[in-house]
């Protein structure tokens, strides 16, 4: 068109026709809106308040509020120092690392380790698994739906939506008990199509720092094997809950004994503090070594055109750690400090809520699990919280309970009575 026949190049730039065509490129383009949790943090960094508050994203922040590197990601660190090429990692990342993860989730003598079972590879932490899979689901039951908890993490929907993985909900919370809403999620388990794709959080629930018990959750896999559904675990939070890994897999222990192939993606963003290190894995549970096999290699070619191999250093980090008995050790003593910080700091905002005489009930801030409290603050009360006191959460009322120190929590109760005593 714009080379047409009779029409000289410097016409067309004279007439402005050429300028107006290159600025239209993207002239469409209106901004994004902005991330309900990572846009909290570009507002809380923008704010000079010297009173602010950040407890919108969910990293961990010492009793000083500031980010903390584990002393034992510190010594893998100086162990690998100076030793580490710079070569590419295989298209499903670190072998060590996939292998002692997988230790983690499906237990230190697994015999689907063993027997070769398990589909798995290196992620770019918790979301680059779960896109893996959305991507994966997509290109192998391409008519399948994923069923989604209400609420869950704001990011799960853009995955799914993302791969094109049509998205179902299901029931999960129960806004007045604030708790789990068990009878409708198990209708909602019953009265879905006989193999469905169900999205589940394997511990510390997020948003709502709420989970199924241990019997509820045997009931859940029953469900699932009666129903023939597929359960797809996100693993985010393992060792946040309780402070013990191991007893954070209970819920992937109960499928797997009740023989599903089930599949997991795990992260060592919280766990290990290795936020911007992008450290995770994917796996699936298959029938025998073959099928595993032929389910890496596809998951391993979804990777290749995405990113091709996934970061050499985090992956080194946590092979260094968790194949070594003492800084494994040290980790999981590392791991236990932060949950019970978080566990402490639960009481405390509890606690100063009821001193300030709040008529409201406050139980569910120690009921909750994890590094979330979802407060049951009303989005109108969550930016009253923000404009008149700088205290930066999600518009869900979710609270990181992380974020929360000695030196805030009553400057943080004082709000929150505040914005809800009226309620
Ligand atoms: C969160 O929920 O705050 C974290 O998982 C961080 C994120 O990426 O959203």
């Amino acid at each position: 068109m714009a080379f047409r026949t009779g029409i000289s190049r410097r016409m067309m730039m004279r007439s402005g026709f050429g300028l107006r065509s290159m600025s239209s490129w993207w002239g469409s383009v209106e901004p994004a809106a902005k991330d309900p949790i990572l846009g909290v943090t570009e507002a809380f960094l923008a704010d000079p308040s010297p009173d602010k508050v950040n407890v919108g994203v969910g990293a961990y922040r010492d009793d000083n509020g500031k980010p903390v590197v584990l002393e034992c990601v510190r010594e893998a660190e100086r162990r690998i120092a100076g030793k580490l090429n710079m070569e590419y990692l295989p298209m499903g990342g670190s072998v060590n690392m996939v292998e002692e993860t997988l230790k983690l989730a499906y237990g230190e003598n697994s015999e689907f380790i063993k027997d070769k079972r398990i589909a798995a590879v290196q992620a770019l932490s918790g979301t680059g698994a779960c896109r893996l899979f959305a991507d994966f689901q997509k290109r192998f039951r391409p008519d399948s739906q994923i069923y989604i908890p209400v609420p869950t993490w704001a990011n799960h929907h853009n995955i799914w939506r993302d791969a094109q993985v049509p998205q179902r909900t299901f029931h999960y919370y129960h806004p007045e008990t604030k708790g789990l809403d068990f009878a409708s999620l198990m209708d909602d388990v019953k009265n879905a199509p006989n193999g469905s794709f169900f999205l589940l959080h394997a511990c510390a629930h997020n948003p709502t720092g709420v989970d199924p018990s241990e019997e509820q959750w045997k009931e859940i896999s029953y469900q699932f094997k009666v129903k023939g559904h597929f359960a797809f675990f996100d693993m985010a939070y393992q060792g946040f809950a309780s402070g013990d890994p191991e007893r954070d897999a209970k819920s992937i222990k109960i499928f797997l004994e009740d023989g599903h192939l089930i599949g997991i993606a795990q992260s060592y963003a919280k766990n290990m503090g290795l936020y911007g290190q992008r450290v995770g894995c994917l796996s699936l549970l298959c029938e025998d070594e073959k099928q595993a096999v032929a389910v890496k290699s596809q998951l391993q070619q979804i990777a290749r055109p995405m990113y091709s191999n996934p970061p050499v250093q985090g992956a080194l980090i946590v092979s260094t750690i968790l194949g070594d008995p003492e800084l494994k050790k040290l980790w999981l003593k590392e791991v236990k400090v932060m949950a019970d910080r978080i566990i402490g700091m639960r009481t405390a905002l509890r606690e100063n809520l009821e001193k300030l005489g709040s008529p409201l009930s406050w139980e569910h801030i120690t009921n909750q699990i994890g590094m979330f409290c979802y407060s049951g603050l009303t989005p109108e009360q969550v930016d009253r919280m923000t404009n008149e006191f700088h205290i930066y959460m999600t518009r869900n009322g979710r609270i990181s309970m992380a974020g929360i120190t000695t030196g805030n929590v009553s400057y943080l109760a004082n709000a929150i009575h505040e914005v809800s005593k009226s309620a």
